[in-house]
């Protein structure tokens, strides 16, 4: 990575002359009638939101989203968040930048996941299963986008190989929960590695990942109906039936009729494949919260998607007992009688380590 100040490292106060990803751009109006440019700009390491006061309206007529753009302006913290204050913001050409800068990727090597995904595939039992997600995989244009697309546009796994990561760490709980359920494994596993695949479809590439007119129009469930449709014509005697569960599976994968699914999972197999989805897209979006937010002290800012801030720190641990020098005096017990000086000790104690975690381990002296 080049010699930038990048998003993870801005601080409040900082002065900003840089060049970033411009992600979202929106004209806004406030209430006294001013307008003034809502603005997300972005880079390997994360998101960060900005504000332009002045001049709004010539700037919105210059630079457009998924410009790469030069912003100067200084970062502030607003309800609990950083937000830079931009003053200048003026588009560069695409030749001088380098685009590795402005991708978040994967902490996984694509190669190894796409390889670790074809070997479960290896262990399935059901020929029939089996031979069509070999044909899946082994398209050579589906396992190209596969390494490299995002699952999301924001919510989860929105970063390069994303929904690769997604695919296999799914697949891995369908492996596992399904024998722990003793439901048929083949399924699990095949709709665990179908039920998003078509978001290669659904959406774009690149450092600025949108809906295609695809996925706006047809949506990732139906065009799975079609792949299992494309690729099991090719395996002769494909039974009908089987076809029909798999196709359940995919298009009822987001578990409710408000979340896009036309039908209810109505299989055990198809219900788990619905919760490993929902469970691994959650712990992901847990995950890249916490990894990402810049807040100061334990929890994350309000998090829109998840309708709630994120404890970020770590939960407390211990692998041996706490020295008995160092621990609080006990509370008295019910059979114990109680005194005041005692209670009034233990209580001092707690509020010390409550306030002592408050501070970030900051010692308080007695
Ligand atoms: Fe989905
Ligand atoms: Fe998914």
């Amino acid at each position: 990575m080049t010699n930038r100040l990048n998003v993870q490292d801005l601080k409040p106060k900082d002065n900003v002359v840089d060049v970033y990803l411009l992600k979202v751009i929106t004209l806004q109006e406030s209430k006294d009638g001013k307008k003034y440019l809502n603005i997300v700009l972005a880079d390997a390491t994360g998101d960060v939101e900005g504000r332009v006061w002045n001049h709004a309206e010539e700037i919105m007529k210059v630079v457009d989203r998924g410009d790469y753009v030069k912003c100067s302006g200084k970062v502030n913290f607003f309800q609990g968040r950083r937000q830079i204050n931009i003053t200048g913001l003026e588009k560069v050409p695409q030749s001088s930048i380098n685009p590795e800068d402005f991708i978040l990727k994967s902490r996984q090597d694509p190669e190894k996941m796409f390889q670790e995904l074809l070997s479960i595939v290896d262990s399935m039992e059901d020929v029939y299963l089996k031979a069509l997600l070999q044909n899946v995989l082994g398209d050579e244009e589906i396992a190209r986008r596969l390494k490299l697309w995002q699952a999301g546009k924001s919510v989860h796994h929105a970063y390069q190989s994303g929904l690769l990561e997604h695919i296999l760490s799914s697949t891995i709980l369908g492996e596992q929960l399904s024998r722990h359920y003793g439901v048929n494994r083949n399924y699990v596993i095949a709709g665990n590695i179908l039920h998003d695949i078509c978001k290669i479809y659904e959406l774009s590439d690149g450092a600025n990942v949108d809906y295609t007119e695809e996925g706006k129009l047809i949506g990732h469930l139906v065009k799975g109906v079609e792949i299992v449709d494309r690729f099991s014509y090719r395996i002769r005697g494909f039974p009908y039936a089987m076809k029909i569960h798999l196709k359940h599976i995919l298009v009822s994968h987001h578990g409710e009729f408000e979340y896009g699914s036309p039908k209810l999972p109505s299989t055990s197999e198809a219900y788990l494949v619905h919760i490993i989805d929902m469970m691994d897209s959650k712990m992901n979006a847990f995950e890249m919260c916490k990894r990402l937010d810049n807040s100061s002290g334990n929890w994350t800012g309000y998090i829109k998607h998840l309708d709630r801030m994120i404890y970020k720190a770590e939960l407390p641990f211990y692998d041996q007992f706490i020295e008995e020098e160092n621990l609080p005096a006990s509370p008295p017990t019910s059979s114990q009688t109680s005194s005041p000086t005692k209670e009034k000790n233990f209580a001092k104690q707690e509020l010390k380590q409550n306030l002592g975690d408050l501070l970030g381990g900051i010692k308080i002296s007695k």
